[in-house]
């Protein structure tokens, strides 16, 4: 077995994007290391995330050409501090990183020199990050009092290689990250059975994402190439779901990143209990909620909750403010009651006595049980007309939303912030707001696979009720306005 020759680790050819580590001195005496930390986001939140980053941790971030990846440097006293951010999806530590990896021309070659690249990489800090991650977590489960059983990462994986079986991550073999502890599975057979106690050997996979369409090899190629060396390098025993440590692959046109991953599951799967059909991921809900800057006191309505996410998430990271979730589905309603009741009692359990600054109501957002003038911020998702509603709906309902919406807002100061995917609908209905709404900026985000918008629309001074455009009909008011007069937004 190769030794891990870290420090002799040879200048790969290609262009180092930084030093990706270095070892400082604290004021014990003890060794701080300083590693590079990148993290997967909801996409078209990056800077909202690398804002979260300054603001919770104090350090600057770079964002990726890889939309949806943010990267940033910390110290190892700083990890825990990582887990606590609510823009990031997923966690891992950079080995290395290549800004302009020189991909050579066949296939064969540039497989051959990833293979090659396993034995040259600066695994040591990465490999130490991930050990006391381990230790972490493992006390982050003995508070909770539920062992260690944390599900292996289910996130969207481009190719691994290992075996198949769904499994529990083992425990954190602590210990056991450096190659020359770990026994060598053909050769020191007898040397292994004689020591005592036996050292476990570690499992890992490889996964790989991969971008760009210039590359000559696949995904499962690189990951299978990459893995074995990474398998003959370290001595470890590969399996796709019952491993200890998932190393990434990640390749995005001329940019490669090798990580070791600090998260099984993707922090995204936070708050909710009862899922729904369009269940949004809390990281988005949060990205959404910071366009709004929720204020202390503001009232904040989810008008279409669904699961709640968003008023959940806004409950537990800005609860200064209040927060009505509305739906006008039983269903959802309860879905949102169980999930609250679910937060109350994991936090009850935790010792906190406080309760989620959150009411739940059944209502039609055409038709809210809400005074005029008397709301600060409006936040939600809307019906795309795919999952959730059809297309057809949309053209009657958004105008109807948008006007009931621009009653209930502060003139002036209230703000709205909309998701949806039916873009063109939501153009159109905005446009026929007679100045109600100000569109002051759009974040193009992915839903499900789905391009959608995030619209932070601004309730302007007009006085709702005084033009024709926003003459309500469900209040008993016929709207006489013709088709035609359409305007656009100022
Ligand atoms: C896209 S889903 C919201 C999903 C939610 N963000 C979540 O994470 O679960 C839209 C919701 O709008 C609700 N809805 C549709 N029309 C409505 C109306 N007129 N009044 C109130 N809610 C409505 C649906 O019942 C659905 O729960």
């Amino acid at each position: 077995m190769s030794s891990q020759g870290d420090g002799a680790a040879e200048q790969h050819p290609e262009t180092k994007l930084s030093d990706n580590s270095s070892t400082e001195t604290d004021a014990t005496g003890g060794a701080i290391i300083t590693v590079t930390i990148g993290a997967t986001v909801p996409t078209g939140f990056e800077h909202t995330a690398a804002e979260e980053v300054k603001e919770k941790i104090g350090v600057d971030v770079r964002i990726s050409k890889d939309r949806g990846r943010i990267y940033f440097p910390i110290t190892t006293d700083k990890l825990f501090q990582v887990h606590l951010l609510r823009s990031v999806d997923n966690l891992f530590v950079v080995v290395e990183e290549y800004d302009q990896y020189q991909f050579k021309d066949s296939k064969e070659e540039t497989l051959a020199e990833l293979q090659e690249l396993a034995s040259k990489l600066p695994w040591t800090n990465a490999l130490e990050v991930w050990k006391l991650n381990g230790s972490l977590k493992k006390r982050k489960a003995h508070r909770r009092g539920n062992g260690n059983k944390v599900k292996p990462n289910s996130e969207t994986t481009d190719a691994t290689v290992a075996d198949t079986e769904q499994q529990e991550l083992p425990e954190a073999a602590e210990d056991q990250t450096k190659p020359e502890t770990t026994p060598d599975i053909e050769g020191s057979k007898q040397e292994s059975e004689d020591a005592a106690p036996k050292a476990k050997v570690l499992k890992f996979r490889v996964t790989c994402n991969r971008a760009g369409d210039k590359h000559s090899f696949s995904s499962n190629e690189a990951a299978r190439d990459f893995g074995g060396a990474v398998q003959e390098f370290f001595q470890w025993k590969a399996d796709m779901t019952k491993f200890d440590i998932e190393v990434l692959l990640n390749i995005h046109n001329q940019e490669v990143v090798i990580g070791i991953a600090l998260t099984e599951e993707s922090l995204h799967k936070r708050n909710i209990s009862h899922f729904g059909p369009t269940t949004l991921r809390p990281t988005l809900c949060y990205g959404m909620l910071r366009l709004c800057k929720p204020q202390a006191s503001d009232i904040i309505l989810d008008p279409m909750c669904g699961t709640g996410t968003i008023p959940l998430e806004g409950a537990i990271e800005f609860p200064s403010s209040f927060y009505i979730a509305g739906d006008n589905n039983d269903m959802a309603v309860n879905r949102v009651v169980n999930n609250t009741r679910h937060i109350q009692k994991r936090r009850a359990e935790m010792g906190s006595v406080s309760g989620l600054p959150i009411d739940t109501v059944r209502w039609d957002l055409c038709n809210l049980p809400i005074k005029t003038s008397s709301v600060d911020i409006i936040i939600t998702d809307m019906p795309f007309g795919k999952r959730m509603g059809s297309r057809k709906k949309n053209w009657d309902l958004y105008p109807s939303c948008l006007r009931e919406m621009a009653r209930v807002c502060r003139p002036g100061s209230g703000k709205a912030v909309l998701l949806t995917q039916d873009k063109k609908c939501f153009a159109k209905a905005i446009s026929r707001m007679g100045g109600l709404w100000r569109k002051l900026h759009t974040v193009w985000v992915n839903v499900g696979g789905l391009h959608a918008g995030v619209y932070l629309l601004k309730r302007t001074g007009a006085v709702f009720g005084q033009t024709p455009e926003d003459v309500y009909e469900s209040r008993g008011i016929v709207n006489t306005h013709e088709k035609g007069d359409d305007k656009e937004l100022p």
